[in-house]
């Protein structure tokens, strides 16, 4: 299979970026903003020299497919990822269609609600880090004697602050709560639990266990909904069940050659990343594609 180039920048003269994150360009358009998935790829949160073939694609429409999973549960942003009815609204991005088709999500501009609505199903990353330390994640009381990656008895809400710059820091519900008030607290923890537990149980029986995920809300006049992007695996944890060893870090669906390879290089973690292989490039490729696949019953 010959993959097509990939994109690692973009530059939509006339339109105004409203952020530019490591894997994803936002444009302002007004009451709306334009979602472009590039297919930069970041490990360790450094972003490498080669992108990925297809895996801006392959990340905007999980995203999309899940946003319509979920829609059930809580009412979200997302306008339309068809690029005949970005364009008919938007006749500036006509110039772009090519580039944008099939990377980009048009979405109703929210005001974001000040956390990342963290839900863990597994203990890993920074949650087992918390859990050795304290035997708690963000003040949650967990039973003794738990294993790195080790499913845990209900998944937990396990919220976080939105830094601008650095790490984000977990706080307790308690302390969301104080800074986003009762009603909103409750709104948002039961949702991202719910949408969670659907996905969980949907993702699982294909054979991709999300261990961990992050949510984003926001808030148009009274109304709290669903942003960002969900479910994806640059947002999520995703496991390949078959391989699944709790008792040590697991392998990524999405990212392990890449880390393989990045063990095998002198690099301290810090960018500028390395430059990939063609081979481990590839491999990567076909996993992002396998992971839409699996997920959706589709090819992209
Ligand atoms: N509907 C929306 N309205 C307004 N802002 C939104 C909406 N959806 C997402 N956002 C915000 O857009 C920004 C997207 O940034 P992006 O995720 O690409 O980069 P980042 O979070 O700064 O870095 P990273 O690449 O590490 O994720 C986030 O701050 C997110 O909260
Ligand atoms: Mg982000």
């Amino acid at each position: 299979m010959t993959l097509r180039k990939p994109l690692l920048s973009l530059d939509l003269v006339d339109i105004p970026l409203f952020r530019k994150g490591k894997v994803r360009n936002v444009y302002d358009l007004g009451e709306t903003i334009l979602f472009v998935a590039t297919d930069r790829i970041s490990a360790f949160d450094v972003v490498m020299q080669n992108g990925i073939p297809e895996k801006g694609r392959v990340l905007n429409m999980i995203s999309a497919f899940w946003f319509g999973q979920t829609r059930d549960i809580v009412e979200n942003h997302m306008v339309t990822v068809n690029i005949d009815d970005m364009v008919r609204e938007y006749p500036v991005l006509e110039p772009y269609r090519d580039i944008l088709d099939g990377r980009s999500m048009l979405v109703k501009k929210a005001k974001p609600v000040m956390a990342e609505c963290v839900v863990r199903g597994y203990l890993s990353g920074s949650g087992w880090k918390d859990y050795q330390k304290t035997g708690k994640i963000c003040g949650i009381e967990l039973p003794q004697g738990l294993n790195e990656s080790d499913k845990l008895p209900e998944p937990i809400f396990t919220p976080s602050t939105k830094a601008e710059v650095g790490h984000d820091i977990n706080i307790s519900q308690e302390q969301l709560k104080e800074e986003v008030g009762g009603k909103v607290f409750d709104f948002i923890k039961e949702k991202s639990l719910a949408i969670y537990k659907k996905a969980c149980a949907f993702a699982e029986e294909r054979g991709i266990i999300i261990a961990d995920t992050k949510f984003e809300f926001g808030t148009i006049g009274k109304k709290i909904i669903l942003m960002d992007e969900v479910l994806t695996p640059d947002s999520s944890r995703f496991w390949p069940r078959d391989e699944y060893k709790p008792g040590g870090p697991q392998k990524s669906f999405d990212k392990q050659f890449v880390r393989d390879y990045l063990d095998t290089v002198e690099w301290d973690k810090t960018p500028p990343g390395p430059e990939l292989p063609e081979k481990i490039v590839q491999r990567t490729s076909e996993k992002y594609l396998l992971a839409y696949k699996v997920l959706t019953g589709k090819e992209l």
